[in-house]
């Protein structure tokens, strides 16, 4: 019999239809896309999903999204994450979807990661130091956070690499606000803005 997940946005066919990956899955959808356009192979995100797919719809379950598609795609992702607990239940979870071989895990901040990581980034997500609905400092402190994160791996990016940013649409400006401001300055340009922003550099055309 066949299963219908009425209403689910989900990432079909790149992981089952029972899961949805809500406000997230258009721009999930589009950031794999221009993955697969692109033939990246290496992949790197700030803040790490701890519960595999259970939390897709209020987390983005994004090691497992694009360790999927790393593995699918002869790619890697690297993940870094200042929790250790948190990494150690990322590991389970990154054994149980056989996404070992494909996805690296660092203990870490994100910052001095980052600023250490010596190769080409095909593509980053950013998604670490948790952002506040309604404290302005927070708020702030986010910002500055993944304004620097970005900074601290600017010089591996290059022309056909892409940023995914999240928790964007939300009070204050959300994660990305300055980062954002940062990029649309040096030629970066806003691909896709929904509850995630996803930006490319500026394609030059003859
Ligand atoms: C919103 S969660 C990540 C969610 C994950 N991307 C997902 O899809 O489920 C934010 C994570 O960032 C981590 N984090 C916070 N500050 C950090 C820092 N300075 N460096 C690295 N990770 C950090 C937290 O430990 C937390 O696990």
């Amino acid at each position: 019999m066949r299963m219908f997940f009425k209403g689910n946005r989900s990432l079909h066919p790149l992981l089952p239809q029972n899961y949805n990956f809500g406000k997230r899955r258009d721009t999930f959808r589009k950031t794999l896309a221009l993955l697969t356009e692109r033939k990246a192979t290496t992949l790197l995100e700030t803040g790490t999903a701890r519960a595999g797919l259970k939390n897709c719809k209020s987390d983005g379950a994004s090691t497992i999204v694009f360790g999927k598609w790393a593995r699918e795609n002869d790619a890697y992702l690297y993940s870094v994450d200042i929790d250790s607990i948190a990494l150690k239940q990322a590991e389970i979870e990154i054994k149980n979807y056989n996404l070992s071989g494909h996805v690296h895990l660092k203990a870490s901040d994100s910052i001095a990661f980052l600023k250490l990581f010596d190769q080409k980034v095909d593509f980053l997500y950013l998604d670490s130091f948790d952002y506040d609905k309604k404290d302005r400092s927070i708020q702030r402190k986010s910002q500055e956070h993944h304004l620097a994160e970005f900074k601290a791996i600017e010089s591996r990016l290059h022309q056909g690499s892409i940023v995914l940013i999240d928790d964007h649409k939300l009070p204050g400006g959300g994660k990305g606000k300055l980062a954002i401001e940062y990029m649309t300055q040096k030629g970066w340009e806003i691909v896709m803005e929904e509850y995630q922003v996803l930006l490319s550099q500026k394609i030059i055309r003859l």
